[in-house]
């Protein structure tokens, strides 16, 4: 594999054969090692918390770096570098104790598994021998299930989103399962809310409560949260699932500010956010649903803004649409509306996928991040897999019949689907639309699903998930899919991440992951010279090669000291 890899190779480093092992590996003239792993110190009082068994102590929980390292971005604050990062979620048989199977046994086990989730806020420095956490900097921050947080836009205030805990309906708690990232114009950073619904459960009666089907909302709680915290409870708080599901604005030069929900854009299982602007100035923020048979929606906000100019109102007033892919390779953006859709605006965007439903949008097969290309108006989103496609669509939601940027039934692979704005403008409602990669087995598979032209058996992989554009023009791709390395599977290795040019459609591989993990998340240092890549929920004892695995953010550079994105 190794040689067919190199043979495809237009690129400045030489590609990686696939891995299969626990092992991290890079290109040659290449190396990594860990920034921060999970559990890991944010301020010294937290020095050792992670210990021997692998366990951090309740108390010290949010002063340490989160698990299941996901979505992230470097921020210049001042000249510091500040790196911010979703942890999307906890694996409760690693922190917790084996009696608990899994499931939070008490308040103080409910304490510990929000707080080494959600998003962390952190200083890092490189003081000669690599990038390391700036521990006690003032700017290093925890934000949790439980942080205070506000919400803007139409929804908010509204009755749908009203509690007992919170009856002006304006004061939502915690961002949860942090998926994907964003960041905005103006330097802040933008936090994805993607399977909410997991969190809560009723221990009592459960409500008819509207939105529930489509939401995947039911009676049992993945971690048990509901017996032990009454706001996670359905049967008392049956509107606190309506909190969730928002894209979230962070400060990350003001650890004292306080997190901002922007209904404006949508609930739904948000993977990222890719903001750009239209030609006219206006905001425009494209986002994926991460399910089966969802959609991809865009926002366009009503104002415009240029640089040095007020922010205000930019994500909190203005039109969200949804995609329609059609077999011509053409595409529209449908606006969501009361005209539109005949409900509220409140409802609208509380229920964006059933906004979404009345207008007609195309079912996806998964939509997980959107990448916008740094050197012209072209937009691409990976769609993971969909082993429902032809078969049945999201429950409560819309059929989804094989075609256009979906074309194969059962996909166990997934494509990268691109589009074009008219006229080169984000703010246009139409679009052109092709699929940069379909990827398959050109070894292992018949017709469709040997992949695209692109696939080779010296670059194959399946289920794309993260995506990120370098400064380049060059879409890093990440994997988050089968890593048996067989049957159907077979050659494609670990989980990994590529390099693909839009231009010639050429993809090498660049990372392989330790066996079991996911890669996501890509961002780099100030100056480009360090690419920081997640590994999330590896297998083994990567990476201290004894004791349990522990998901980590880790840093990557060329050994000559060049850019690498
Ligand atoms: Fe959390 Fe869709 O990945
Ligand atoms: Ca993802
Ligand atoms: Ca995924
Ligand atoms: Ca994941």
């Amino acid at each position: 594999a190794g040689r067919a890899a190199a043979q495809t190779s237009g690129f400045a480093f030489t590609p990686v054969p696939a891995g299969t092992g626990f092992d991290l590996t890079v290109p040659e003239g290449y190396d990594w090692k860990p920034l921060v792993r999970w559990g890991d110190a944010l301020w010294s009082e937290a020095d050792g918390a992670y210990g021997s068994d692998g366990v951090v102590p309740v108390a010290m929980s949010d002063k340490v770096f989160g698990e299941n390292t996901d979505g992230m971005e470097t921020f210049d604050v001042d000249g510091r570098t500040v790196l911010v990062i979703n942890s999307e979620y906890a694996n409760p048989q690693i922190n917790l104790p084996e009696a608990s199977e899994g499931m939070a046994a008490s308040a103080d086990e409910v304490t510990l598994l929000k707080n080494i989730q959600g998003v962390t806020v952190m200083e890092i420095a490189d003081s000669g021998t690599g990038f390391e956490v700036v521990k006690d900097s003032p700017l290093n921050r925890r934000i949790t299930h439980d942080t205070q947080m506000t919400m803007d836009g139409p929804a908010a205030g509204h009755a749908l989103v009203q509690t007992n805990a919170d009856p002006e309906g304006r004061s939502p708690k915690g961002t949860m399962n942090n998926c994907g990232s964003g960041r905005t114009l103006w330097g802040t950073y933008l936090t994805c809310e993607e399977n909410f619904n997991g969190y809560f459960g009723a221990t009592g009666e459960m409500p008819a409560t509207e939105g529930y089907d489509r939401y995947g909302i039911g009676a049992e709680g993945r971690y048990a949260y509901e017996t032990f915290d009454p706001r996670f409870d359905l049967t008392t708080e049956p509107n606190e699932p309506n909190r969730h599901g928002w894209i979230t604005e962070i400060d990350p030069a003001d650890p004292a500010s306080t997190p901002v929900k922007h209904s404006a854009l949508g609930r739904f299982k948000h993977e990222n956010a890719a903001m750009v602007q239209a030609a006219d100035g206006r905001i425009v923020v494209y986002m994926g649903d991460d399910e089966r048979g969802e959609f991809i929606y865009r926002y366009v906000s009503n104002g415009t803004w240029a640089e040095g100019q007020p922010t205000d109102g930019l994500l909190s007033d203005g039109t969200l649409y949804v995609a329609k892919f059609n077999d011509d390779q053409t595409g529209a953006w449908l606006p969501l509306t009361p005209e539109s859709t005949g409900m509220a605006i409140e409802e609208i965007l509380v229920f964006a996928r059933m906004a979404g439903s009345k207008v007609g949008a195309t079912t996806m097969d998964r939509p997980e991040w959107i990448a916008t290309n740094p050197l012209r108006a072209e937009v691409y989103c990976a769609l993971t897999n969909n082993k429902n496609r032809g078969v049945s669509g999201n429950a409560g939601g819309d059929a989804a019949p094989v075609g256009g940027p979906n074309p194969r039934e059962v996909n166990n692979y997934g494509q990268i689907v691109r589009w074009w704005p008219t006229d080169e403008d984000h703010g246009a409602d139409s679009f052109s639309w092709d699929l940069y990669v379909m990827a398959g087995n050109p070894s292992a598979a018949e017709g469709m699903y040997r992949g695209s032209a692109n696939v080779t058996p010296g670059n194959m992989f399946n289920s794309p998930d993260g995506m990120v554009f370098s400064s380049d023009g060059m879409l890093w791709i990440q994997t988050d899919g089968d890593d048996s390395n067989e049957g159907e599977f077979e050659g494609m290795g670990n989980n990994q991440m590529l390099v693909g040019n839009p231009e010639t459609g050429e993809i090498a591989r660049f990372l392989t992951a330790p066996n079991g993990a996911e890669v996501t998340g890509l961002t780099w240092s100030l100056d480009r010279k360090v690419a920081f890549v997640g590994i999330q929920h590896p297998g083994g004892s990567w990476p201290d090669g004894e004791g349990k695995p522990r998901s980590a953010v880790v840093a990557v550079w060329r050994e000559d000291g060049a850019t690498i994105g």
